[in-house]
């Protein structure tokens, strides 16, 4: 089968890429560079060890989109492409709802107009809203605070629309938890452009001293230390999750709505001290004010994808930890 992957070049989509070509399907990348670099198209060549067909464009170019298609054969394709720092999209809530919107409206009708119904789309917890019991099933209430969290819960409700117009559609929302890590070749990895919003890449600059030390956001939380409890998943069984979910297109076309993330919670003072271990450097930092918008504690439950993909996460916090601190070694200024 040949995969059309939109964001490719960038943290989960370069993973994925990785482990569909070991699975034995043939990859195609389409990203336009804005959050990533064309050094990680050349690692994920280093790793599989032959070319990859990359395509510099913006998905939104329906032209070019449309070339992709031609020239290609595509049977399915998984959409990474997208914005996806919460705090830039209350700022810049246009550019998130034209990229992330209008990007699945083009790649959708390209996709209706060659005949190619099957489709793997990258959502996430944020589309939870707080009031749920832990953990979070897949039916639990929905609402976000962001427009970035609104723009996946609306491309989720688009994604529903697009099925009962036509019954042809086979379409995976896979909803992401929060994925660390790096593959064990430490080639790829997340390569964050700006001073990384997220947890484990803040904690990672600043074993390698780029940083100076982790404001840590809030210490009254009601959960096991005081502060906030996630669910860390490795990059790689994220990846591997995809591999799954492509297997399942086979059967009966639908709109599958499934979580990725381990089950497990852990506190960002675990956090810490997991990466202290694998990293053997000290982590220094302060608890300060809690993050607007955060909440305490939540974690998936992750028994449906257990149970429709036949898949379940595998590494740890500690290979999350030791595979992040790998490729922070090898690329301390980033790529
Ligand atoms: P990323 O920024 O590393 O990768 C996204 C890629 O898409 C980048 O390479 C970027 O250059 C490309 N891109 C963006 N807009 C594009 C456009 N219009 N045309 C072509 N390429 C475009 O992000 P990631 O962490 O790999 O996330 C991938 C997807 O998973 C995103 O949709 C994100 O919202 C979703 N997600 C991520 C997380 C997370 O914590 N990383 C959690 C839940 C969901
Ligand atoms: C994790 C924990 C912070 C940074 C976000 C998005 C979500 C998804 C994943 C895309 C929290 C604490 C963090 C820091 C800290 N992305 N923290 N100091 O907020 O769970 O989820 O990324 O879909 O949509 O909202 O991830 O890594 O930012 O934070 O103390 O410098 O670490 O408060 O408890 P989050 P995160």
């Amino acid at each position: 089968m040949k995969i059309l992957i939109t964001g490719g070049a960038g943290f989960i989509g370069s993973h994925t890429c990785v482990e569909l070509i070991d699975a034995g399907y043939e990859v195609i990348i389409a990203d336009n560079l804005s959050n990533s670099s064309i050094k990680s198209i050349y690692a994920i060549e280093k790793i599989i060890r032959r070319k990859v067909i990359f395509y510099n464009i913006d998905i939104r170019n329906k032209i070019l989109l449309e070339e992709v298609f031609n020239k290609h054969k595509i049977d399915g394709v998984i959409h990474f492409a997208g914005y996806k720092a919460v705090g830039e999209s209350v700022i810049r809530p246009i550019q998130y709802y034209d990229n992330n919107i209008n990007g699945t409206l083009v790649l959708c009708e390209v996709m209706k107009d060659f005949g190619c119904f099957n489709l793997i789309f990258s959502s996430s917890a944020s589309v939870y809203s707080e009031t749920n019991n832990l953990p979070i099933n897949e039916s639990a209430s929905l609402s976000t605070s962001n427009p970035y969290g609104r723009s996946k819960l609306i491309i989720e409700n688009i994604l529903e629309d697009l099925f009962v117009a036509n019954a042809f559609w086979n379409i995976t929302i896979l909803r992401y938890f929060n994925p660390v890590g790096a593959h064990k070749s430490g080639l790829i990895g997340d390569s964050p452009l700006n001073e990384p919003n997220n947890l484990m890449p803040y904690i990672s600059q600043v074993a390698i001293g780029r940083l100076d030390r982790l404001k840590v956001f809030g210490g009254d939380y009601d959960t096991s230390d005081g502060t906030g409890v996630r669910d860390y998943i490795h990059v790689v069984d994220l990846a591997q999750g995809h591999v799954r979910a492509l297997k399942v297109f086979q059967g009966k076309p639908q709109v599958l709505k499934v979580n990725l993330g381990t089950g497990i919670g852990y506190s960002v003072l675990d956090i810490i001290k997991a990466f202290e271990l694998a990293s053997g450097r000290e982590i220094l930092y302060e608890i300060v004010e809690r993050r607007p918008g955060d909440i305490g504690e939540y974690y998936a439950d992750a028994s449906l994808a257990a149970k429709v993909l036949g898949w379940k996460a595998n590494y740890n916090l500690h290979k999350m930890c030791e595979d992040s601190w790998r490729f922070q070694s090898k690329y301390p200024n980033g790529y």
